[in-house]
């Protein structure tokens, strides 16, 4: 039975999340994959780097109690020999988006890939910044490269293509990818402010460490640029997106629109014009007939334009644990081969 060591950048909301999935499912993913697992490697930028090639008691790690270094012991000095103290088969990426270079999250994953793991990311900014480089790289090393998690969380909306479409021609996507602004949205609407609004997003854990990067639509032009890249072989770079967040909504606005049977949404399209792929992310006034317009809370919604028909994916209410399960199903992906 194959036994997987893993090792995990990255302990906040998503990491402990992930790792608490991983304790429910342990039994089902022996009994259904065969796969049992060791986490090998922590780092944290609070804690610093951990490996033990034993194994830590989770659940120790989960209350908060980091293991205490020997005296002799020395930080690696840098991720590979800490991948290579703590063993890893697989490597996660769970740190913080930094939007603009995708670092050093994306130096990591090639570390991992370079070294002989698998690298898993629920970091957004390296899919950006560097697809054509990690998978290349994946490819070279016999390892797999996946990112499931970093839109719309678990749901296979990368692993949909080809396989699920095969010889099919997206020609464009839409849809509402950010949770946190409409969040925001949703409870200005009800009648909170602007402040309460991010501050209960932030209390469901969904938020970026620094929320500007949800309200001022960064989140979801990475993710917009990420599936564009991906999907649709786009050459699009992530400042070629023409964006606006939601801070130009007043809350008067907001609720006035929501009065009178409408909503604001923040939408992200992408549209293959000739060679290229335009892409964009604004808040748009929807009918409240629109399928968009019935997004509550942290749901988010895509719709594919494909040569052969449209297709529309909803995902209704996830919590942090819908992001877990996305890293989950790419170690079962990485497992099941
Ligand atoms: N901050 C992101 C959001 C988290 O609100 O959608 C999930 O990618």
């Amino acid at each position: 039975m194959p036994s997987y060591n893993l090792a995990i950048v990255g302990f906040g909301n998503v990491g402990r999340a992930f790792l608490r999935l991983l304790i429910a499912k342990e039994t089902e993913l022996r009994r259904k994959y065969d796969i049992r697992w060791r986490l090998t490697g922590v780092a944290t930028r609070r804690v610093g780097w951990f490996a033990d090639p034993d194994g830590f008691n989770p659940i120790a790690l989960l209350n908060g109690h980091w293991p205490a270094r020997a005296a002799n012991s020395t930080q690696p000095k840098d991720v590979r020999e800490w991948l290579e103290r703590a063993k890893a088969d697989v490597f996660f990426e769970a740190s913080s988006l930094e939007a603009q270079t995708g670092q050093p999250a994306l130096d990591h994953l090639k570390a991992a890939l370079q070294g002989g793991a698998h690298a898993i990311s629920a970091n957004k900014g390296p899919v950006v910044h560097g697809y054509r480089e990690l998978s290349a790289l994946a490819k070279e090393k016999n390892r797999k490269f996946l990112f499931e998690s970093t839109v719309m969380d678990g749901v296979p909306v990368f692993s949909l293509f080809p396989l699920g479409l095969p010889a099919t021609e997206l020609r464009g996507f839409h849809g509402v990818l950010n949770s946190t602004t409409n969040v925001v949205l949703t409870e200005i609407e009800k009648g909170r402010t602007f402040a309460d609004a991010v501050q209960r997003a932030q209390a469901l854990g969904i938020a970026e460490t620094d929320p500007a990067a949800d309200l001022d639509g960064w989140d979801a032009a990475v993710k917009l640029t990420a599936l564009a890249i991906v999907l649709m072989g786009a050459d699009v770079k992530l400042e070629q997106v023409k964006r606006t967040g939601i801070r130009e909504l007043s809350e008067e606005k907001i609720r006035a629109v929501r009065a009178a049977g409408m909503r604001y949404k923040l939408v992200c399209r992408a549209e293959r014009k000739g060679d290229s792929v335009q892409c964009c992310v604004q808040p748009e006034l929807l009918l409240a007939s629109d399928a968009l317009a019935g997004l509550e809370g942290t749901s988010s919604a895509i719709r594919f334009d494909l040569d052969m028909f449209g297709l529309s994916i909803v995902e209704h209410n996830p919590g942090i644990e819908a992001t877990a399960y996305g890293l989950l199903a790419d170690l079962v992906r990485v497992a099941v081969g």
